[in-house]
């Protein structure tokens, strides 16, 4: 059993247990028309726990989010390397949006990176997307790249990206 890391109103923000994989992915299947395998969920987890939430109202998931660290080239200092947080997807269930669930989930991905040491955090977003674009955008998150038919349809993603300090 995870602890809470944030309530909001009868929601829990805490960390994705193993038993949760099937769950999440159920959501991603709803919401996002990126899938990926349980081996990669699996392989986040193991990786990245601090990073990888569920939010869970009554037992029953409605959201997600997943990150990983990779090393290399700054979104921010030029020619710098450095540790850098990817938030490789979040979801609320439509039913559950517009109540702060995904800037909890969020902001508790930045904590969870941050406690990693990570030097930025970066994601890719549908140019399209105004819905998440605002979101990160009210979080800190800049954007740094357009990224031309990023998406399998053809479509643009934006890089957007958060530096920290400690
Ligand atoms: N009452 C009314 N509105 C509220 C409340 C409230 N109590 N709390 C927050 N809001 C508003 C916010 O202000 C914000 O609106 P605004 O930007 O117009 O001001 C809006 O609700 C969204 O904020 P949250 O509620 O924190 O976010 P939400 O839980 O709706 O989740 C998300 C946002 C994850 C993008 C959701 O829309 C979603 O799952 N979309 C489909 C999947 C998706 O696109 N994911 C991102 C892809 S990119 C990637 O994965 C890296
Ligand atoms: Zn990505």
């Amino acid at each position: 059993m995870q602890v809470a890391l944030r309530e909001i109103g009868n929601c829990i923000i805490r960390r994705c247990d193993p038993s949760d994989i099937i769950p999440v992915m159920e959501i991603n299947l709803k919401t996002l028309p990126e899938h990926y395998s349980d081996y990669f969920y699996e392989s986040l987890l193991a990786e990245l726990p601090e990073a990888f939430l569920v939010a869970e109202i009554e037992k029953k998931l409605v959201g997600y989010i997943m990150c990983k660290i990779e090393y290399g080239f700054s979104n921010f200092k030029k020619l710098g390397f450095v540790k850098k947080g990817h938030v490789v997807s979040i979801a609320v269930l439509p039913d559950y949006r517009k109540k702060g669930i995904g800037r909890a989930l969020v902001e508790e991905s930045i904590a969870g990176v941050k406690l990693k040491k990570s030097d930025e955090l970066y994601l890719e977003v549908r140019c399209s997307n105004n819905e998440a674009i605002k979101l990160y955008e009210k979080l800190g998150f800049v954007i740094k790249q357009r990224l031309k038919a990023y998406y399998r349809d053809g479509e643009d993603a934006y890089l957007m990206a958060i530096e920290f300090s400690y």
